[in-house]
């Protein structure tokens, strides 16, 4: 809705500190929110020719630099039914609203497919960028459509969940299209008939020992909620974005090379031929779990997670990812990739 009041309030040289879970320290060049779609327009027009960068909750980014661009803080708020039948209900969500307040959301009225994915720190609009999953469900199961704005033409272009082109925490967004949309709404199709899935083993055993025999889909997401606090560092407390690497996807013969010598090397199955091990059972197995250098290092319960204890650089940071990542390919001849955006 168009705002005839709003001015965009440009600031300059502004610490991010706050805006990364990672709570590096990088300036800003420039740096500015904006609530709708026409405000972004505007914002827009009066920076034409300037480079950007689009900010969600900063749960997915790595500073090693000042980013010397205008920062876009994309804040579109709202969550709206659009369509509802016996089966099934299309909502609506603006890019802003925060992930995991959109799940508590589904959860309270019962809508089925999210529950899976609680917790997960950021915001909506980056959902669809690296195709957010955890516990057995990826969000493109439950993406119906995603409107973004084309920086180039001004125009909002609707993508249908195959123009997504959704890849294991890939995207169009993250590859082709990169730097080039807003996100600024994610349409969801959710199931009004709740279809629990509690394939993970970590979610059965949370159950079990909860004494749940047949859970709502408020049961799996308080168990997601559980494990995930059990595991991962709360941001809040210390620095990381998650998962520092992807886990990787070998050829069968690499694989079978690995478990000649770890014979319980854990995996799961992947495309044909192809099969896919946790990268924190590779880094632990290199030594590196709980490893602290400094003030920074990787997480004692969770080897994929490096951290910042407070006041590590970027910089130290991505030197401990490379270090770890030439590590595994020695000893593995295992080639990690890092899943964090790094600036
Ligand atoms: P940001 O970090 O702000 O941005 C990420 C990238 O997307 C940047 O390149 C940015 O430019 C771009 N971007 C952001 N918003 C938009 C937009 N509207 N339009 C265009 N581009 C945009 N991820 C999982 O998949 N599964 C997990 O289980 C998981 N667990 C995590 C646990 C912890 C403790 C933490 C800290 C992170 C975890 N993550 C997980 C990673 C992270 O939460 C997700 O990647 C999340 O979607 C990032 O959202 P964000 O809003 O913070 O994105
Ligand atoms: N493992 C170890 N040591 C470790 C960590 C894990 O041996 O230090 C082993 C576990 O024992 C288990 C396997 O690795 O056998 C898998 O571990 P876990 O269930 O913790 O999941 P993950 O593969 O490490 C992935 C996602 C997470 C997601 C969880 C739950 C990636 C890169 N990461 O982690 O996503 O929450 O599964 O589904 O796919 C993220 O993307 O930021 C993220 C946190």
């Amino acid at each position: 809705m168009k705002n005839e009041y709003f001015c965009a309030m440009i600031s300059e040289n502004v610490d991010l500190k706050p805006f990364n879970t990672f709570g590096v320290a990088a300036k800003a060049a420039q740096f500015t929110r904006f609530g709708s779609v026409d405000e972004l327009n505007e914002i827009l027009a009066a920076a034409e020719g300037q480079a950007l960068f689009i900010l969600g909750g900063g749960s997915n980014i790595l500073l090693t630099q000042d980013i010397d661009a205008l920062v876009l803080k994309n804040e579109i708020k709202g969550m709206e039914l659009v369509e509802k039948d016996d089966d099934s209900v299309l909502v609506r969500v603006g890019a802003g609203e925060v992930w995991h307040e959109f799940v508590l959301y589904c959860v309270e009225h019962g809508y089925a497919g999210v529950e899976n994915l609680s917790l997960i720190p950021g915001n909506v609009g980056a959902s669809p960028m690296q195709n957010i999953g955890a516990y057995g469900v990826e969000v493109k199961d439950v993406i119906f459509e995603v409107e973004a704005f084309n920086l180039e033409n001004k125009a909002v272009q609707v993508f249908s969940n195959e123009e997504c082109e959704f890849g294991y925490r890939e995207s169009v967004f993250k590859r082709a299209l990169k730097g080039k949309y807003v996100i600024t709404h994610v349409t969801f199709k959710l199931s009004a008939n709740p279809k629990i899935n509690t394939s993970y083993g970590a979610i059965e055993s949370e159950l079990k020992t909860r004494g749940i025999s047949e859970p709502t889909i408020k049961d799996v997401s308080d168990a997601v909620i559980a494990i995930r606090q059990s595991k991962l560092p709360d941001p809040k407390e210390i620095g990381n974005a998650g998962s520092f690497f992807k886990n990787p996807v070998v050829e069968q013969s690499v694989f079978e090379r690995i478990r000649a010598n770890h014979p319980d090397v854990p995996s799961y199955p992947a495309e044909t031929g192809k099969v896919k091990i946790p990268a924190g059972w590779l880094i632990e197995q290199a030594g590196w779990k709980g490893k602290t250098f400094e003030n920074y290092g990787v997480h004692k319960n969770q080897a994929l997670v490096l951290v910042n204890y407070g006041g590590a650089t970027g910089r130290q940071i991505w030197d401990l990812s490379s270090m770890i990542l030439e590590d595994i390919n020695t000893k593995f001849g295992v080639e990690l990739e890092r899943e964090v955006n790094v600036i």
